[in-house]
Order: structure tokens, then sequence, then C-alpha cells
């Protein structure tokens, strides 16, 4: 029922309709990656199949190409997430430059795996592909802000800062 769906209130079809007229009419389903965006951060930080579908009717292109999208870019979860998603880069400069004593820290500090969320749902542990602040590794993207040149230390400080 399309009613029912998250995607159907009206600021968010609002919200997809604004990147749709980036584009002439015939190429609206390259708003597909800010459509998913719009959705998933609608819906606690993860997709569901329905809103997938949701968006592919939505776009008028087929479900299975949405979800080759939202499964190629880690930046969508098809699972339920925390409050806060806290993504360590591990590409290689990152790797060089101490990303993986910064998952290990987290992990070790706060009983959480890699894909896993903590027991307070605070905040869910993820490891991205390269953020683009490769000058300034380890880098770490917590929600959809950037943080870079992190010690645990730091890191730790922004965790603190959590709800
Ligand atoms: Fe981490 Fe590029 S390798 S930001």
């Amino acid at each position: 029922d399309v009613d029912k769906s998250e995607l159907f209130k009206p600021e968010i079809r609002e919200a997809i309709d604004a990147h749709i007229a980036k584009y002439p009419p015939e190429w609206k389903q390259s708003a597909v990656m800010p459509a998913l965006s719009i959705v998933q951060d609608a819906n606690g930080g993860w997709l569901t199949t329905e809103l997938m579908d949701d968006v592919a009717a939505y776009l008028d292109m087929p479900a299975v190409s949405v979800y080759e999208v939202a499964t190629f870019y880690g930046m969508y979860d098809l699972e339920p997430q925390g409050r806060h998603k806290v993504c360590v880069c591990n590409s290689i400069s990152c790797m060089l430059n101490g990303s993986e004593e910064l998952i290990e820290h987290v992990e070790h500090k706060y009983g959480v795996k890699v894909g896993e969320t903590t027991a307070d749902g605070r905040f869910t542990l993820k490891e991205v592909e390269c953020l683009g602040a490769c000058r300034d590794a380890p880098a770490v993207l917590l929600d959809k802000v950037y943080h870079e040149k992190l010690t645990p230390e730091a890191l730790d400080k922004l965790i603190d800062g959590l709800e």
C-alpha cells in the first residue's frame, strides 16, 4: 500500500522531486542515489525492500536496478542501524595511517564488531571504502561529517559526544 509508505509522505516526495527536477524528464532515474539517501534518512538510516521498491516505482525504473545501487555503495544500509553511524575508511592510505587501530580500538572499547550496533543502540560501526580524504588519513565519516587525522583518543571524544 503506497499510501502507508514513508516515500509518499509529502515532504519526502518533495525532496526527491527537487532532485528529479535537475534532470530532463526522461532521465529521472538519475535521481536514484539522492532518492535512496532521502528515504534512508527518513527511515532511521536503513532501507527496506519495500522502500527500494517504492523508489523504483517513483523513478520508473526496475527494482533490481535500485537494489544494485543500494548494495554497491557503502552509504546505503539494508539492515537496522544504530542512532549514529561511525564509518571508518579502511582503504590503503587510511590503513597505512592507522585505520585498523581505530577499528580495533572501537571494537574493543565499545564491544562491537564491524557491521554491528552497540547494545544501547548508540552507533553502528562500519568499515567503508576511500572517503576521498586520503591526504588527511585516517578518515572517519560520523553520520555525515568528515573527521580526519584521527587518533583513537580523538575518535573516543567524538563517540562520547553522541547521544
Ligand atoms: Fe581513506 Fe582515501 S584511503 S580517505
